[in-house]
C-alpha cells in the first residue's frame, strides 16, 4: 500500500494545466501555519503535484462506498491517516447527500502528489472528490469553484476540528494565495509573482496529527494569552512585510522573513529537532531562507532557493539526511 520504493532523489514536480479534470493541488505554507487559525493573514503556495479522483457508480441496494487509494505516500502516512481520511470522505458525501441506500460507489484516488504530513494531502483528497462528484454526477454539473472549495472545507473537518480553510482553498484554486479566515467566508486573493519562486521541500518522515498539534497550540494559548499574543504580533509584522517583498520580487528579504517565521514557530513549540536539522542544513547548502511548513512536530520543511544551481545544491544536501526531498516552484 505504501510507496516505499521511492528512489531517495529529489523529485521534480511536473506541472499540469490548472483545474484540469479532478485535479486538486498540494500546498506549502510560506507564512502563517497555526496563526492562520486565529484569523490573521497567511501566504500559501500550491505545488504543481495533484491528487485526482474517479467515481464509478453501480445501481444496487448495498449502499456501499468502496475507496481505492492509489496515491503515492511516505511510509506510514496512509496507515496513520486511514480513519481521518475515511471520515473526511464521508463528510464530503454527506455534504452532497449522495450514495445512500440504492447505489454502490467506488472512489479511486490517485495522482502524483506524494502524501506526506504538511503538504495538504488531505485537502487535495477531498477537493479532488468534490471535483469528481461534479464531473460524474449530472445533478452536480453546475457546481462552482467556490462550491467545490466549500465541500473540501467540510471534508477537512474529518482531519482536524477547526480547519482554517487554507489547505482546501490552495487545493482548489492553485497559485500563490493570500488567505485569511474570518467569522464568515474566508477572504483570499491570488498574488501575481514577478517570476516563479524556486523551492525545495523535504519531509522528516514523521507523520503528525494536525488535530493534536492545533489543539495543543490552543491549550498553550489559553494557558498564557500574553505569550501567544506577543508571538502573534511578531508574526503579523512578518507576514505583512512578506507580502510586500513578494510583490517587489525581493527574494533576499523574503528569505530573511522566512527564517524569522521559523524562529517564531520554534517559540510556538511546533518545530522539532528533525525539522530544525533540515532547516539548518538547507541554509548551509545555500538556501536564502528555510522554515518548517504546515502542522509541524514532524511533517515538512521548505527552503527558498533562488537559482537552479542553489535549488540543486540544497536538494542534494537534504537528500543525504531527509527521507524524501522534492523540488517545486510557485508560479
Ligand atoms: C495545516 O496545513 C495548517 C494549520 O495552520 C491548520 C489550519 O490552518 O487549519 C496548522
Amino acid at each position: 500500500e505504501e510507496d516505499a520504493s521511492e528512489p531517495k532523489k529529489a523529485k521534480v514536480e511536473e506541472s499540469c494545466s490548472t483545474l484540469e479534470k479532478t485535479h486538486a493541488y498540494g500546498k506549502l505554507i510560506l507564512f502563517g501555519e497555526h496563526f492562520v487559525v486565529y484569523k490573521v493573514p497567511a501566504l500559501v503556495g500550491a505545488v504543481a503535484a495533484y491528487t485526482d479522483c474517479s467515481i464509478e457508480v453501480e445501481d444496487n441496494d448495498t449502499g456501499i462506498v468502496e475507496i481505492v487509494d492509489n496515491r503515492p505516500a511516505v511510509p506510514n502516512y496512509k496507515i496513520k491517516k486511514a480513519e481521518e481520511g475515511k471520515a473526511a470522505v464521508d463528510l464530503v458525501l454527506n455534504h452532497f447527500k449522495i450514495f445512500g441506500r440504492g447505489k454502490k460507489a467506488k472512489l479511486t484516488f490517485g495522482g502524483n502528489l506524494c502524501c506526506a504530513s504538511g503538504i495538504g494531502a488531505s485537502a487535495a483528497q477531498v477537493v479532488a472528490l468534490a471535483r469528481a462528484v461534479k464531473q460524474t454526477l449530472p445533478q452536480f454539473a453546475t457546481l462552482t469553484e467556490d462550491e467545490i472549495n466549500a465541500a473540501g472545507y467540510e471534508g477537512e473537518k474529518g482531519y482536524h476540528g477547526t480547519p482554517s480553510g487554507i489547505d482546501n482553498t490552495a487545493a482548489t484554486f492553485g497559485g500563490l494565495l493570500k488567505f485569511q479566515r474570518t467569522d464568515g467566508e474566508p477572504i483570499f486573493e491570488k498574488k501575481q509573482l514577478k517570476e516563479p519562486i524556486r523551492i525545495v521541500y523535504a519531509s522528516t518522515g514523521i507523520t503528525s496529527s494536525t488535530i493534536e498539534v492545533v489543539d495543543d497550540v490552543r491549550a498553550k494559548k489559553e494557558a498564557d494569552p500574553a505569550w501567544f499574543d506577543a508571538l502573534l504580533k511578531q508574526y503579523c509584522d512578518i507576514v505583512s512585510k512578506g507580502e510586500k517583498v513578494l510583490e517587489d520580487g525581493n527574494m533576499n528579504e523574503l528569505g530573511k522573513l522566512i527564517d524569522e517565521n521559523h524562529k517564531i514557530l520554534q517559540d510556538l513549540t511546533v518545530s522539532c529537532d528533525e525539522l530544525d536539522t533540515l532547516v539548518i542544513a538547507a541554509r548551509e547548502a545555500g538556501a536564502i531562507g528555510a522554515k518548517m511548513s504546515g502542522t509541524g512536530r514532524g511533517g515538512l520543511m521548505l527552503a527558498l532557493t533562488p537559482t537552479e544551481e542553489i535549488q540543486n545544491a540544497v536538494a542534494a544536501a537534504l537528500e543525504k539526511i531527509a527521507p524524501q526531498v522534492w523540488k517545486t516552484s510557485f508560479q
